[in-house]
């Protein structure tokens, strides 16, 4: 990170300093209006953001990386937000030959048999839709909490993401699940209803399992998979940046 980029990242910290997520978001979003961006899973975390964004008319758009295999409770979710809320959420689609290429050379489930297939799987339908999503913004908001993973609870709020030239924000980085719950419950948001059935972090269906009482935040993602590769690409460059912290 250069020595300008610390300072930008630092001059953001200091304006959020000491505010609620709400406010922070909102101050931000004046700050970075018409180059803001808000990526949503339509998971819990997402869903207090998206109340945040749409309620208040925040200027930050709201796009999510639709990969086609997602379950049918995230679109059943997808639909009662927009019926809740007047705004847009903006879909991103993996490309076309791209996606046809892989699934004929590989067939449609080859993420079950090896990383490099997983990876590049999460790529064609993931991180290249996202890297389109990015294009010209300088500022990326994220549900993603701490308590997630060992690897999040080092992160802060705000961050630079060399990978994509962005700034991101993670406004509920803090939150515990039980207060993620509680304001979900208070403002009847819609949320997912495979939540309430064991699944706790929540990406495409066949790379998903409920988890069991005391098992890991991430446990039911790529559970086949050894824990240290579970990353899909979108916040992957995130390890590395914490050695960058200011
Ligand atoms: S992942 O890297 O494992 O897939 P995770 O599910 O923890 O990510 O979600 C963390 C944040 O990444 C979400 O709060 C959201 O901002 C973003 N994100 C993850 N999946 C998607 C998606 N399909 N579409 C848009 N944003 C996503
Ligand atoms: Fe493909 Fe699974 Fe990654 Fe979804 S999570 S993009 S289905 S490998």
């Amino acid at each position: 990170m250069t020595e300008s980029i610390q300072n930008s990242v630092q001059g953001i910290r200091s304006k959020i300093n000491g505010l609620s997520a709400a406010e922070a978001l909102k101050v931000l979003a004046s700050e970075f209006s018409g180059t803001s961006v808000f990526s949503t899973s339509f998971s819990s975390e997402d869903q207090v953001i998206t109340e945040f964004i749409l309620s208040n008319q925040l200027p930050i758009e709201i796009f999510t990386l639709d990969t086609g295999r997602m379950f049918a409770e995230t679109y059943s979710t997808w639909t009662r937000t927009l019926e809740k809320y007047s705004g847009r959420i903006t879909a991103y689609y993996p490309e076309a030959q791209a996606l046809q290429s892989f699934i004929e050379e590989k067939g449609p489930n080859s993420f079950y048999e090896s990383v490099e297939n997983r990876k590049a799987c999460c790529h064609i339908r993931k991180v290249e839709p996202l890297q389109r999503a990015l294009k010209g913004k300088k500022l990326w908001v994220t549900g993603i909490r701490a308590e997630h993973s060992p690897n999040r609870h080092d992160m802060q709020a705000i961050e630079w993401d060399g990978t994509n030239g962005v700034f991101k924000f993670h406004p509920i980085l803090d939150w515990t699940t039980e207060q993620v719950k509680q304001y979900i419950m208070r403002n009847d948001i819609p949320y997912n209803p495979l939540h309430d059935k064991g699944f706790v972090s929540i990406g495409c269906a066949p790379c998903t399992r409920a988890i069991r009482p005391g098992e890991d935040f991430r446990a039911g993602r790529w559970w086949w998979e050894d824990a240290s590769k579970k990353e899909c690409g979108l916040h992957v460059h995130e390890k590395s940046e914490i050695k960058d912290k200011v």
